[in-house]
This record gives C-alpha cells, sequence and structure tokens, in this order.
C-alpha cells in the first residue's frame, strides 16, 4: 500500500529516491552525533513518518539516541518489545497492527505500525536498532524494509568508521 500513497504530491518512492543522496551527504560530516542527528532528522521529515530513531545498545540494555517524534521510552530490555525483540533475533522486524505484537511498548497510542531494523557494529554485534513508526496501520513494506537496509548501512558507515 505504501507505494501508492502521495504526500505533498510524491509517491513513497520518489521521497525514498530523494532521500537517499541526502543520507550520504549528512554521512559525510565527521561528528558521529551530528550525522546521526541529521539522518534521523531528514528520514522524519523526507518521508513523514510519525516517529523515527535509534535506540543504542548500552551495558546490556537499548537506550534512546537521537530521535524524532513525541517523547519515548527511554530503555528497553533485551528480547522486549519489537526493538529488543529485533536487536534479540538480530533481524528486521515489521509490525502491521502494533496491537497485535504480543509485548509491543506502546510509547504512543498514535503508532499504529512499525519497523525495526538491526544496526551492526565492526564485529558483528547489534550496535543500534532503527526505529520507524507510522500512524497508520500496515504501512510498512518488503519495499520499505529494501530501502531501509541502505539507510542501515550509511548510519554503519558512521558509527564504523
Ligand atoms: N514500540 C517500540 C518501542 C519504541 S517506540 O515505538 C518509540 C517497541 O515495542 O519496542
Amino acid at each position: 500500500m505504501s507505494d501508492s500513497i502521495t504526500v505533498s504530491g510524491y509517491t513513497r518512492e520518489e521521497k525514498y529516491l530523494s532521500l537517499l543522496p541526502q543520507l550520504k551527504a549528512l554521512a559525510e560530516e565527521a561528528d558521529q552525533y551530528a550525522a546521526l542527528g541529521n539522518i534521523i532528522s531528514a528520514i522524519k521529515y523526507g518521508m513523514g513518518f510519525f516517529w523515527v530513531g535509534l535506540y543504542v545498545v548500552k551495558n546490556n540494555e537499548l537506550v534512546l539516541g537521537p530521535f524524532q517524534g513525541t517523547v519515548a521510552c527511554t530503555r528497553i530490555g533485551f528480547g522486549k518489545g519489537v526493538c529488543g525483540t529485533a536487536w534479540k533475533n538480530k533481524r528486521t522486524i515489521i509490525v502491521e497492527d502494533v496491537n497485535s505484537f504480543e509485548g509491543h511498548i506502546a510509547c504512543s497510542s498514535e503508532s499504529k505500525s512499525e519497523i525495526v531494523l538491526p544496526v551492526f557494529g565492526k564485529n558483528g554485534e547489534v550496535a543500534m536498532v532503527l526505529d520507524v513508526d507510522s500512524d497508520l496501520i500496515a504501512d510498512f513494506t518488503a519495499v520499505d524494509e529494501t530501502k531501509f537496509i541502505e539507510v542501515v548501512r550509511i548510519i554503519e558507515s558512521i558509527i564504523n568508521r
């Protein structure tokens, strides 16, 4: 369903096409925090999703990192919620309806569907997860996953240099 939706006159595919080169340019900033902050902002405002952010693995839990959107949960345990499960399984999770994901952590009642992808560190460990939430049910498909894998590779290039 995502490909046919147009917001501000652009299809989602067109938005991804415009977003990815922007993210590569923003990744050239040498400071990791400056680069990651701008990248999250570019995704949020370029794509129009409800909430976009990184949770960072610190002392065996996920801690809220750079994000754009409403105030969010700050700490998530290993295997907890969608984010903790993506971390544990080292795999992307697409949740079509957050109410049907057992253990989903609701930071906002506006969030209806989400995609969470692991971001890998130098040694193949999960260093962060990228969490993107939509206020529409079933807003993410395999097309979004393919594009967000490219986004994650850009984030990995920043944190592993
Ligand atoms: N829904 C996530 C928690 C993070 S917020 O959506 C920003 C989860 O279940 O892990």
